[in-house]
């Protein structure tokens, strides 16, 4: 094996850099930015050709990006293999550029703080959902590491659109902490600011006393009663979607 054998750079690079399962996280990844060492499939000319049909924009790039590996040797790089035998792995942001991002003011979009969230699964749609509407970005407090690869999976490789951090409570980035609870005042009379810091409880045991206490305004979303609440990543997709028609920029073309 050469240095610059694919495998190789693989090997070396698996430990420290973030994993791109699939087709869409690799061509979202690029588009966003990331730098991406190596990329590898079972099946190039299948690969490319999916890369004309939904995403000419970085045919090019994935033409001289992507080496094809033998199925058994692609299949030994990743947890379960992707239907488009495709992956990639990517230079993790830099941690101290990230939070400069997220600290950075005036912003022009708020910021999702999931406090210690449980699902990677919901990790990952919540990141999706911010890359989607243009969040600033997506802080978790807790354990969950935000780029582990189940959730970056679920993120579709949106890592790269948003600044996805793990912070503490005692460390979240500027700005009126809007947390989402059933109990709070209907978000429908609220206007959220492009500054605001939209806080979600765990799926577990929702806000921590931390988080409540760091809260300026608690807010509901509109529930039918006997209902207790709503899945996380659907609660962010609608405070989102509720920024996005009260904000006070025009945030998606
Ligand atoms: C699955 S819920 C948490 C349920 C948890 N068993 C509890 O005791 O709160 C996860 C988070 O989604 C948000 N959420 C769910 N339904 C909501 C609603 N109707 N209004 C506001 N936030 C809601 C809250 O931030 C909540 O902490």
């Amino acid at each position: 094996m050469s240095a610059s054998d694919p495998l190789d750079v693989w090997h070396r690079l698996a430990g420290t850099s973030v994993l791109l399962d699939g087709f869409h996280a690799l061509k979202h990844a690029l588009r966003f930015g990331a730098e991406v060492p190596v990329a590898v499939t079972a099946d190039r000319a299948a690969a490319l050709a999916l890369a004309e049909e939904l995403a000419p924009d970085v045919r090019d790039t994935l033409d001289a990006l992507l080496a094809e590996v033998p199925e058994p040797a692609y299949r030994g790089l990743v947890p379960r293999p992707h239907p488009t035998a495709v992956a990639a792995l990517a230079v993790r942001p830099s941690r101290a550029a990230n939070r400069d991002r997220l600290a950075h003011l005036p912003r022009t979009a708020p910021v999702v703080v999931l406090d210690d969230p449980r699902n990677l699964g919901n990790a990952g749609a919540v990141i999706r959902l911010a890359a989607g509407f243009g969040a600033t970005g997506v802080v978790t407090t807790g354990t969950l590491d935000p780029w582990h690869p189940t959730v970056v999976r679920g993120g579709a490789g949106l890592h790269f659109a948003t600044a996805v951090e793990r912070l503490t409570v005692d460390d979240l980035p500027p700005g009126p902490v809007f947390a989402l609870d059933p109990e709070g005042d209907d978000i429908r009379h609220t206007k959220l600011p492009d500054e605001a810091v939209l806080a979600f409880g765990s799926e577990r045991s929702g806000l921590s006393a931390g988080l409540r206490a760091r809260a300026d305004h608690l807010v509901a979303l509109p529930m039918r009663p006997q209902v207790s609440s709503y899945n996380l990543a659907t609660s962010v997709a609608m405070t989102l979607y509720h920024w996005s028609v009260t904000g006070s920029a025009p945030h998606v073309p």
